[in-house]
């Protein structure tokens, strides 16, 4: 085979007792596709298609924790129970027939959770810190839909608090059992946990609220729990973002120190991979500085850390859900400047996978990259 051009994504990487073959991972993205949370062949075929593309890691979508207020749509699969147990055992066993490994994304919706959407609990709000879902800032969310979220519920009580921990710990022991080399937990996008993080939305007085410290403290707990259940080896990998989707332009941490004291929290309750969600991944995480929010995760913990947003591709997110056409982009050069600098040791793609479940073989050869067809969002190819 010819030397790829870019040789330096398919080197291994240790982590935990896991070893990767490359530094090539898929992101996570909701696909909805999973019938009453049981994730069925179709499932598996489209996971395992990425593995056989040469991917080194592969993150699944959203899975739900056993609260009745995780989720809303009943098609977002479950990490709990036996049918849905059994279909992500078919999925880890392709993914690893296929020389491939993967975590789950364990999720919680949070405020984001659309009741409207739960044909079992449309009048359960989603569950909120202090009750708020947030300021209504620069967002790409509908009216209908806000109109729906916005006044004030019951803040979550130190009881349901424990619960919630607790289940996020089950689904993570649940996924081990059935095979899954590791742990993602969704931190970022405005989301339960996300929200513990945020001020406008964390206004407790308790252990969970105050100073960051205080707000960082939910998510480490739950990581602390997640790490007791599933021991000393496996990987955790931890998503987290400034922006939120109740505002695009709201930030988790206003300065690097700031952003340091959240993040050396989960990096202190057992933390490995610092999985930072950009939606461009040259954007400048602070002013002064060239590095992204990735290249501050390693530098403020020293935890591996994983970039993502628009590689490979012309437009960010955003840009395509506002009508955007998302054309192939040859800027790997870039995103290896920033690799060889030691800034993230890991690449996420999302569109770009989602598109060509050979998107990892391809860069490998140095064949060219596609565009991204929106029609792959309805599809499970
Ligand atoms: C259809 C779709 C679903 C997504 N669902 C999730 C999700 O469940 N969890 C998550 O953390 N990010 C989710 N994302 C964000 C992606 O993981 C990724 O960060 C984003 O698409 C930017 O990467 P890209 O420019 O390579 O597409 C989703 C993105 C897309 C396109």
């Amino acid at each position: 085979m010819t030397e790829s051009k870019h040789g330096a994504l398919f080197t291994p990487l240790t982590v935990g007792d896991l070893t990767l073959k490359n530094r090539i991972v898929m992101a996570p993205m909701t696909r909805q596709f999973s019938a009453g949370g049981v994730p069925g062949e179709d499932v598996a075929g489209y996971y395992r298609r990425r593995a056989e593309g040469g991917a080194g890691l592969i993150v699944t979508e959203g899975t739900g924790i056993e609260d009745p207020e995780a989720l809303d749509s009943p098609a977002i699969p479950a990490m709990y129970g036996d049918a849905a147990l059994a279909g992500w055992k078919r999925v880890v066993d392709g993914v690893h027939a296929a020389g491939g490994r993967i975590f789950p994304q364990l999720w919680h919706q949070g405020a984001l959770r659309d009741a409207r959407k739960s044909p079992t609990h449309p009048h359960l709000p989603g569950r909120r810190p202090s009750g708020l879902w947030g300021p209504v800032g620069h967002h790409s969310l509908p009216k209908d839909y806000i109109d729906t979220v916005i006044s004030p519920t019951r803040p979550m009580t130190e009881e349901e608090i424990a619960d919630v921990v607790v289940a996020f710990a089950r689904a993570a022991k649940n996924a081990i059992k059935v095979g899954f080399d590791g742990i993602a937990i969704h931190g970022g996008h405005g989301y339960l946990i996300d929200t513990f993080f945020w001020h406008e939305t964390n206004c407790r007085n308790d252990r969970y609220g105050g100073g960051l410290k205080q707000r960082a403290e939910f998510g480490a707990e739950l990581v602390r729990a997640i790490r007791r259940e599933i021991g000393p080896d496996k990987p955790i990998m931890f998503r987290f973002s400034q922006h939120k989707q109740q505002d695009y332009y709201a930030r988790l941490g206003q300065t690097p120190d700031e952003l340091g004291v959240i993040l050396n929290a989960l990096g202190d309750a057992g933390v490995d991979i610092m999985d930072a969600s950009i939606r461009g991944f040259d954007t400048p995480a602070f002013e002064g500085s060239d590095l992204n929010l990735a290249g501050w995760a390693k530098k403020l913990t020293g935890k591996l850390s994983s970039t993502v947003g628009g590689i490979g591709l012309s437009n960010r997110l955003e840009e395509m859900f506002a009508g955007g056409e998302t054309k192939a982009l040859d800027n790997l050069d870039r995103v290896l400047e920033r690799f060889d600098n030691g800034e993230f040791d890991l690449i996420l793609v999302g569109r770009g996978m989602l598109g060509d479940p050979a998107w990892s073989d391809r860069v490998r050869a140095n064949a060219p990259l596609a565009p991204f067809d929106r029609a792959a969002l309805g599809r499970l190819t």
